[in-house]
């Protein structure tokens, strides 16, 4: 058996996101649905009864997160969007993308549990251009994101990147080789999953609890659910076209802002700060050098990282505070005078601004 050995194929939608998600060579998504039965044992064995809160990063029909007794709020992704499980907050993206937007805006968000069956054998393709193999990037993100759960994966898979193997974080207290074939039909006798139970262990090393003295936190429901709609917004947008900056001018030479939620959120801009971004649509370059407010939070925006100002826009925004601060003026002129380009280039003109 081989660590890229695939279970099955089946028909999906997202064309775009299986593209993106390295789904190239067939159309795989591997959707080897869990067992109830296998579900419950595993649930059964986790350190907590009555979890608020349960996630699945790859949720399917939401066998998962239905195998929770109690009424927990339940929070899923799924690249597929035929697959919605009633009373299950189902993200359809590719869980890459979320756990990257997670990891960006909301680093502390922390479900109870999260139990995940993964996609065998993938290699997923990062922001930044690097691959990842799926399982490890599920493995990564449920184990900062929860307190307890169990995983399901390709056997050699999780030994060879030895996710069975318990950390100083994370008590890995059951692990277990079983074929597959006893759970779904038509697999190669040989092929074994790995099926397993972990906890995080709490700052003095001892295990989570739900409560009690070593309750370890968890993100509240209410707060989670919130957290989870502004996530699944940012990723939405991100579906969509968007323009190549932040800030740019149309063919009229006026200015256009496109104010991502992701910075939105990020870095918690207050409902004016917004209206004054959004006011900056259809705006003449001359009609912001009276607008200082506005410009410095430009500027904050463009230092941190967070916006990216068109050159051609930053240009004309410097023509015009140029034409109307004399030392902006004084200062092309005197250089043009002498017959040189202006050694001040426009990120310079930029932080005087
Ligand atoms: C092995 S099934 C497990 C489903 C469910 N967790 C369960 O145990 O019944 C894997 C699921 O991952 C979905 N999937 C595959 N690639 C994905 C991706 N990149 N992001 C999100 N979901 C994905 C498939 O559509 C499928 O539903």
């Amino acid at each position: 058996m081989t660590t890229t050995e695939s279970r099955s194929s089946q028909s999906m939608e997202s064309l775009q996101e299986c593209l993106d998600t390295g789904h190239t060579s067939d159309v795989s998504l591997e959707q080897y649905f869990t067992p109830d039965s296998l579900a419950r044992e595993l649930m059964d064995k986790l350190p907590i009864r009555h979890p608020a809160t349960i996630f699945d990063p790859q949720c399917g029909e939401g066998a998962l997160l239905n195998c929770a007794p109690g009424w927990p709020a339940k929070y899923g992704i799924e690249l597929d969007d035929s697959k919605n499980p009633g009373g299950v907050q189902v993200i359809h993206a590719n869980c890459l993308r979320v756990f990257e937007a997670v990891t960006d805006v909301a680093p502390t968000l922390r479900f109870v549990v999260a139990n995940a069956n993964v996609p065998f054998g993938r290699r997923w393709k990062m922001r930044n251009g690097e691959s990842i193999d799926s399982t490890l990037a599920t493995w990564r993100f449920v184990t900062n994101h929860a307190n307890c759960g169990f995983l399901i994966g390709n056997a050699t898979t999780i030994e060879k990147l030895l996710i069975h193997e318990s950390t100083e974080k994370i008590d890995v207290f059951y692990y277990e080789r079983r074929q597959a074939f006893q759970y779904w039909d038509g697999l190669r006798p040989e092929l074994q999953i790995g099926v397993l139970c972990w906890k995080r262990r709490d700052a003095n090393g001892g295990p989570v609890a739900d409560s009690g003295p070593n309750a370890v936190s968890f993100t509240p429901p209410g707060a989670a659910s919130v957290t989870w709609i502004q996530i699944r917004s940012i990723i939405e947008e991100e579906k969509l076209t968007r323009p190549q900056f932040n800030i740019f001018l149309d063919h009229a030479g006026f200015l256009k802002t496109y104010l991502s939620q992701r910075s939105t959120f990020k870095l918690k801009l207050t409902p004016e700060q917004i209206g004054r971004l959004h006011r900056l649509n259809g705006c003449h370059p001359l009609g912001l050098t009276t607008e200082k407010e506005t410009r410095d939070l430009m500027k904050q925006l463009v230092s941190c990282g967070l916006y990216t100002l068109q050159p051609q826009a930053q240009e004309a925004i410097e023509r015009a505070l140029a034409d109307v601060n004399p030392f902006h003026s004084d200062q092309r002129l005197s250089l043009e005078h002498l017959g040189r380009e202006p050694s001040i280039q426009p990120q310079h003109w930029f932080r005087q601004w």
